[in-house]
């Protein structure tokens, strides 16, 4: 079911969408050569919790830890470990949800870890303007394809792939709700988006081929030929004009002259 949100429902999720972006905002000021994802994971969860949200993701569906943290070619669900001593010259995505109120967000960003290679920056970057031109046609009376497809446009014609066995989904009560929303696809297919919707438009950019594996752990998720691959999420409310974006309070899309 999709389900549309009133007033009151969305600026519930607009407080949630906030607090979750002052936690990636702190969190990924702590990235740096030495620290370890398991440190992240504990300092995020001690933020959470003294905002008076819950994380979303700690059990879900058996998920051990508060935020997910992805090296390199690991392109989602990478688990934080004491083990995981991040190093100069990495890429990590942080991928981190909350409940306030009862009501979600979730947001993911990839950062590099000291400094980075041209080409690591550049994949980091394709990915975040991919997410920015699909928003350019979330917009009410478009369709849920239009979005992948403007994603996997974007991407490929910069040399990139866009994951296809995950997919960003509407959010609201529940952190996964209908409609799912694909990172490919042709245009003019699926759900008619409608003002009210909140949907989570999430692309995963790999370096190079979209297919991924998950590791043993059950969990991560890793490009099969090794390449890099970087995340970017936002939770956005469809309106009657331009996008929200819940989980970037602030943001305002710059006129076109
Ligand atoms: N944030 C992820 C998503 O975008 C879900 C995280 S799965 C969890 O859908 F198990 F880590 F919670
Ligand atoms: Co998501």
């Amino acid at each position: 079911m999709i389900t549309i949100k009133n007033a009151t429902q969305i600026e519930k999720m607009r407080r949630a969408g906030a607090m979750l972006h002052e936690v990636l905002t702190q969190l990924s000021k702590k990235v740096e050569p030495g620290v370890t994802t398991k440190e992240l994971d504990r300092f995020a969860e001690k933020l959470i919790r003294s905002f008076g949200a819950v994380p979303s993701f700690l059990n879900y569906e058996g998920y051990p830890a508060s935020i997910c943290t992805s090296v390199d070619s690991q392109v989602v669900h990478g688990i934080p470990s004491q083990e995981t001593v991040l190093r100069e010259g990495q890429i990590l995505s942080i991928d981190a949800g909350l409940i306030l109120d009862g009501w979600q967000s979730d947001s993911a960003l990839t950062v590099g870890v000291g400094a980075i290679s041209e080409e690591a920056q550049r994949l980091i970057d394709v990915t975040q303007q991919s997410f920015f031109a699909a928003l350019e046609v979330a917009r009410e009376g478009n369709r849920i394809s239009d979005i992948g497809h403007a994603v996997q446009q974007y991407v490929e014609a910069r040399g990139f792939s866009a994951v296809r066995d995950l997919c960003g989904h509407g959010i609201g009560r529940e952190m996964h709700e209908e409609p799912s929303v694909p990172n490919f696809g042709i245009p003019g297919h699926g759900v008619r988006l409608r003002k009210g919707m909140t949907i989570c438009i999430e692309p995963m950019i790999a370096a190079g081929d979209y297919h991924v594996k998950t590791l043993r752990d059950g969990w991560t998720v890793v490009t099969r030929d090794g390449s890099l691959c970087s995340h970017y999420e936002h939770t956005i409310l469809i309106t009657d004009g331009e996008p929200e974006l819940l989980s970037l309070p602030g943001y305002h899309k710059e006129e076109t002259r």
